[in-house]
């Protein structure tokens, strides 16, 4: 059942929350709270400006949003639901056959609030980390994108607020406040996963961000919008919708420097690229291992109680999870490679605690899929011998069985002083690093584009790519 979607409201939304004025009081009392939020560390230098931004208006497939020149700090944040299904019934877990519960089972509210707080805090952190990327924009429609992604970023913030204001009484009111304290970063008050401290200050870091971080709140977003507990379904799916821009930003702005890169490599006589003024591809490669790695770390450990529990109960199924033949998960198996003794060594690990390993695989063969399309992209334009590659999963791990361990890229295991000696091989070295931040001199003049970057295929909603995506 669709309800139609109240626009003109101080909070647009599709949730009919006029008829909830307790709920509307307490959501209108948070919304100067996030504006502030917003002004102080939303991008950094732009709010005045007039940014041709995408709104959603409604979940409907077609039409969904509406394009326009919008101020950031005007723009519409508003909380949109999926359509409930008529009778949903829980479709995997201890669960399953029940209806899909329309309230928080009482037993499940500790761990569901964390589930939703713990990806509700991603959102303001990642427009957090980049707030200070559109001093160096490559283009005036790459300026746009990260903008673009930055307001969505918050309103899946909202979403997560809706969900904690509806469902958790006062405990979900001061969540929704920490969600405005943490900082990314911040030594006191950081953000609560690690790849969301990381800062993201040139546009290389941008691109891999939302290529590969982006891309684990994909499967995140999948996986939750599994749930038994329906409003959290519905409101996973709809943010699905928007997530799938971000990664479009990611992936295309990767492939864009490499077609740039092999560009450059043909003008050079020793195809250097960085003699050319471009991002070389063994600098490209160290990022992609860098975020790849610490995005890997976001799914959580491989062998995972917790993973057993939130399956368990229901509460966060597998990608997709309707192309499973079996969905309750019990005495079933997954191989799993450990470390005994320092050897890596093949084990029977039961399915419901490897459920981070399950949704990893289905992210590690997506990345592999752009990866593909990248290498596709060197060998169309006539270069040989390079080829970009995903790391081992077990390389440069923070998180799960091989944290604390250490792994070439290969995955073969070496001693720490080994890798100490190696690391800058394989990850970005101060070197890289200050010659990328080199690269970053702002273009935001009119159909204008930095040197170390391709131009898109096509620009924004049918606009060229000369298109005036901010106005100054
Ligand atoms: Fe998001
Ligand atoms: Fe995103």
């Amino acid at each position: 059942m669709a309800i139609a979607s109240e626009l003109d409201t101080l909070i647009p939304n599709n949730v009919n929350l006029s008829a909830d004025r307790k709920l509307q009081r307490a959501l209108e009392q948070w919304q100067p709270s996030f504006l502030r939020w917003w002004q102080d560390v939303g991008p950094e230098g732009f709010q005045g400006d007039q940014v041709y931004l995408r709104t959603a208006i409604s979940v409907d497939t077609d039409g969904w949003a509406h394009f326009d020149h919008v101020k950031m700090p005007d723009y519409r944040w508003g909380i949109f639901l999926s359509p409930a299904e008529a009778e949903r019934k829980i479709h995997f877990g201890d669960f399953m056959g029940q209806p899909a519960w329309q309230e928080v089972p009482g037993e499940f509210r500790n761990i569901l609030r964390r589930i939703i707080v713990t990806q509700g805090d991603t959102e303001p952190a990642s427009v957090e980390q980049q707030r200070r990327l559109g001093q160096t924009a490559p283009s005036l429609y790459d300026l746009r994108n990260l903008f673009q992604v930055n307001v969505e970023e918050g309103r899946h913030l909202w979403a997560m607020v809706y969900l904690l204001h509806s469902y958790f009484g006062r405990d979900g009111r001061e969540e929704a406040e920490g969600l405005l304290e943490r900082r990314s970063g911040d030594s006191d008050k950081p953000r609560i996963l690690g790849a969301f401290n990381a800062p993201i200050d040139d546009w290389l870091s941008f691109f891999m961000f939302t290529m590969f971080t982006d891309r684990d709140g994909k499967y995140q977003l999948y996986a939750l919008s599994e749930s038994g507990f329906d409003p959290l379904a519905r409101t996973c799916k709809f943010m699905i919708t928007e997530e799938a821009h971000h990664m479009f930003v990611g992936e295309t702005g990767v492939d864009r420097i490499v077609r740039r890169s092999t560009e450059l490599a043909k003008l050079d006589p020793n195809a250097d690229v960085r003699k050319q003024g471009g991002i070389d591809f063994a600098t490209l490669q160290k990022y992609l291992n860098y975020w790849y790695a610490i995005s890997l770390d976001l799914f959580g450990g491989e062998i995972s109680s917790n993973a057993a529990d939130f399956f368990g109960a229901s509460l966060k199924g597998r990608f997709k999870e309707a192309q499973h033949e079996e969905h309750t998960a019990l005495g079933q198996h997954y191989d799993m490679d450990v470390i005994e003794d320092g050897k890596v060594v093949r084990k029977e690990i039961p399915l419901r605690t490897a459920m981070n390993e399950v949704l990893r695989d289905g992210y590690v063969e997506d990345c592999q899929r752009a990866v593909n399309k990248w290498n596709r992209t060197i060998q169309d334009a006539g270069l040989t011998g390079i080829e970009l590659r995903l790391p081992h999963r077990r390389f440069n791990r923070n998180q799960g069985i091989y944290a604390g361990l250490h792994f070439d890229v290969e995955g073969n295991p070496l001693s720490a002083d080994e890798f100490k000696r190696r690391q800058d091989e394989w990850l970005p070295s101060e070197a890289d690093r200050t010659y990328i931040h080199s690269l970053m001199q702002p273009v935001v003049e009119r159909g204008k584009i930095v040197n170390w970057l391709a131009p898109p295929a096509r620009g924004i909603n049918g606009q060229p790519f000369d298109f005036e995506y901010v106005r100054r």
